[in-house]
């Protein structure tokens, strides 16, 4: 009689630790969703650390960075990120302020290193001239109209 009570709480202790493991990776599974969502895109740019945000653009004053820059988004980014950089099925907007509020050598050390975990691929194999001229693309350009714009043919100024 005390063997078969023994056993039947045997079964119970394990029932209870089946449902206990149940429940934690349920918990965990949720957590690793939410993580994925919106409220952190973007979150490496605040990274960067202060040596690599201070970094200059060498090519700032180059007249023809930003179209060889825009030849490179065409082909390397524009799949994720849309022709005009304002989001696609893969990838977010670069005409948001997160972004565009970034300093140059934030954007460049994040081509750098990617957000690779999240699905933006690492460029450090591009030389260093052509992720000048990426950030030189995306700082020229201009914010992205409120979703709710009716004028969007209208050209920005
Ligand atoms: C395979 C798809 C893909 C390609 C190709 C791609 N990106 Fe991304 N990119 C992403 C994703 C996904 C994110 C969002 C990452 C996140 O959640 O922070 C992102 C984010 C970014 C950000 C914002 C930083 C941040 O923390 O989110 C910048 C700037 C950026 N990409 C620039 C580029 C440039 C420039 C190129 C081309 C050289 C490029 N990307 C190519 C997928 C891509």
């Amino acid at each position: 009689m005390t063997m078969l009570r023994f056993h039947q709480e045997s079964i119970f202790a394990r029932h209870l630790a089946i449902l206990l493991i149940v429940s934690i990776s349920a918990v965990v599974g949720q957590t690793s969703i939410s993580s994925q969502s919106n409220s952190s895109i973007y979150e490496k740019l605040a990274k960067a650390s202060k040596k690599d945000a201070a970094r200059r653009n060498p090519l700032a004053a180059d007249p023809d960075a930003v179209a060889a820059g825009g030849k490179l988004f065409a082909l390397h980014c524009a799949e994720c990120h849309g022709e005009t950089a304002d989001g696609g099925k893969k990838a977010p907007s670069l005409r948001v302020d997160e972004v565009q509020q970034a300093t140059p050598g934030t954007l460049f050390w994040l081509l750098t290193n990617g957000v690779v975990r999240r699905g933006m691929p690492v460029w450090s194999k591009l030389p260093e001239p052509q992720r000048w001229q990426l950030v030189s693309f995306i700082k020229s350009l201009t914010p992205q109209p409120p979703p709710n714009a009716t004028d969007a043919q209208t050209p920005h100024p």
